[in-house]
């Protein structure tokens, strides 16, 4: 996704629950880009420019979306587990709830994978292939407008508001090490 002029920069490892939120805004944009090429899916095979698209979205979601949801039940939501307030107890519940979303999208993604594949290797996506996937497209940007609002409201705030600035700084390290990146403070 290309930087647009006057838009924020993206979020660093030292900031991550920003950088958490900027991948939300790859999940929406990519999920939409997937929703637009099918929706323009005809009996016509795809032309290059539809498959480039189409296989760069696919690879986001088998790639990175898997390390967003790892970033956040390995990294982000233990260490809002092992904080003891008050206020907590109530986020834990929607950490379940999150956690058991995933494995509905996991599921969903992986149909999409599916159909996708054998829309690139014939070139046309048959029918009723393409029917359904423009149904769990729909259904997945239903999901995830709900699923992001519910984190970013509910749990990143919390997260911002109640872990230490050593346990951000945990959670940035431990997303950088998921890519193979050392990140230190000079
Ligand atoms: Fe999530
Ligand atoms: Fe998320």
């Amino acid at each position: 996704m290309l930087l647009q002029i006057g838009q924020k920069p993206e979020h660093d490892f030292h900031e991550p629950i920003g950088m958490l939120e900027d991948c939300h805004k790859r999940i929406l944009f990519f999920l939409k880009t997937l929703i637009r090429v099918s929706s323009e899916a005809t009996t016509e095979p795809l032309n290059p420019d539809q498959r480039t698209i189409l296989e760069k979205a696919l690879r986001y979601f088998r790639e990175s979306g898997p390390r967003h949801t790892a970033d956040e039940e390995e990294s982000l939501f233990p260490h809002l587990r092992r904080i003891d307030s008050p206020e907590i107890g109530e986020v834990f519940v929607k950490i379940d709830s999150l956690e058991s979303d995933h494995r509905w999208a996991d599921q969903q993604h992986l149909e999409v994978d599916s159909i996708c594949r054998r829309w690139l290797d014939s070139g046309v996506c048959p029918q009723p292939g393409l029917d359904q996937l423009r149904e769990i497209l729909n259904n997945l940007l239903a999901f995830y407008e709900r699923h992001i609002r519910l984190e970013e409201t509910e749990v990143f705030s919390a997260a911002r508001a109640l872990l230490s600035d050593s346990g951000k700084e945990a959670v940035g390290q431990e997303m950088a090490r998921r890519r193979g990146i050392t990140s230190e403070r000079p």
